[in-house]
Formats: structure tokens, sequence, C-alpha cells
């Protein structure tokens, strides 16, 4: 009747790269280096909704090694997961993740972030939700090298 999902994703952030977090291009001097848009968010949530259906991973779905994938926009692997769960009879009933990065701030880009993951997942924006920290300084991601994305699901089959 009900699945849990979790995803995580990773990407290190460069100089002259665009900042794209939830479908949101965020004003930045970095941004992420990866072979898609690097949409960290939107990567763990591919991820929390293959996870909770035991389908697979983001990985195997649109491998990084086929020139297919390269520069497509997140949402294309988003709406793909979300098939996969409703193919199978589930929906979401809520979702629920942070996002790691020393900077810039998620929270101005907190509402366009929750609206884009409602509208491509077909949802009621009050079933998503997120919120951004910062790593302390600590490391790596705290020196703003890399960032971050913890995400889980509940779906509920209908
Ligand atoms: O206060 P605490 O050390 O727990 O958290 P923080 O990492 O210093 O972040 C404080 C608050 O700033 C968070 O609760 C978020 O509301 C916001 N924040 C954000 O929107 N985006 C970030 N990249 C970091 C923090
Ligand atoms: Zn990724």
């Amino acid at each position: 009747m009900f699945r849990v999902g979790i995803g995580f994703d990773i990407h290190r952030l460069e100089k002259g790269k665009k900042l794209v977090i939830g479908g949101v291009e965020i004003p930045s001097e970095y941004g992420f280096k990866a072979h898609s848009d690097g949409d960290i968010f939107f990567h763990a949530l591919t991820d929390a909704l293959l996870g909770a259906v035991g389908y697979g991973d983001i990985g195997q779905l649109f491998p990084d090694t086929e020139r297919k994938w390269e520069n497509t926009p997140s949402r294309v692997f988003l709406e793909e997961a979300n098939r996969i769960i409703n193919e199978k009879g589930y929906s979401v009933l809520n979702i629920d993740g942070f996002i790691v990065i020393q900077r810039p701030k998620i929270l101005p880009y907190r509402e366009k972030i929750i609206q884009n993951t409602a509208e491509i997942l077909n949802i009621e924006p009050e079933r998503v939700f997120i919120k951004g920290k910062t790593y302390e300084k600590i490391g790596e991601v705290g020196e703003g090298k890399a960032a971050f994305a913890e995400v889980v699901v509940l779906l509920k089959k209908e």
C-alpha cells in the first residue's frame, strides 16, 4: 500500500556554469559540472521515486556515458520516473528533501522549486517540501566546491 524511497546526489561546482536546482536557474558565480544540467534535487528525487518502487536507479535508466543524455534538462528524468510509478499504480503522498550548498541561499527560490516539482509530477504543491542548509564551511562542500541533495518520498498505491 505504502512505499518509501530515498535519494541522494552530489555534483561539483565550477565557476561560469549554470546553477540549476529544482528546475530553477539560480543566479550564482558557480554552477554544476555535470553531464546533464547537474540538478542535484531532481536527480535525488528521481532516484527516490525509482527506488520506492524497486525499479532501478537514475544511472541505469539514463547512463551518463550516453551522448543522448548530454545537457538533458533533468525534468525529463523526473517525468520518466513519475510515469513509471504511476504505471505501477502509485502516486506521491509527499516529498521532503534538503539541499546542502554553502551559498547562495535556497530560501528565496523554494516556492519556485516546489511549484516546478509539483507541476512535473502532477501533484499539489502542498505535497512537496525542501529546505536549504549550509555545510558550516566544513570540508569541500563548505568551501563551495560541491553541493548535494537528499530526498525522501512516500508513495501510496491507489
Ligand atoms: O542555522 P543552522 O546552522 O541550522 O543552518 P544554516 O545552514 O546556517 O542555515 C540557516 C537557514 O538558512 C536554513 O534553515 C535555511 O532556511 C537557510 N538556508 C538556505 O535557504 N539556503 C542555504 N544554502 C543555506 C541555508
Ligand atoms: Zn546528478
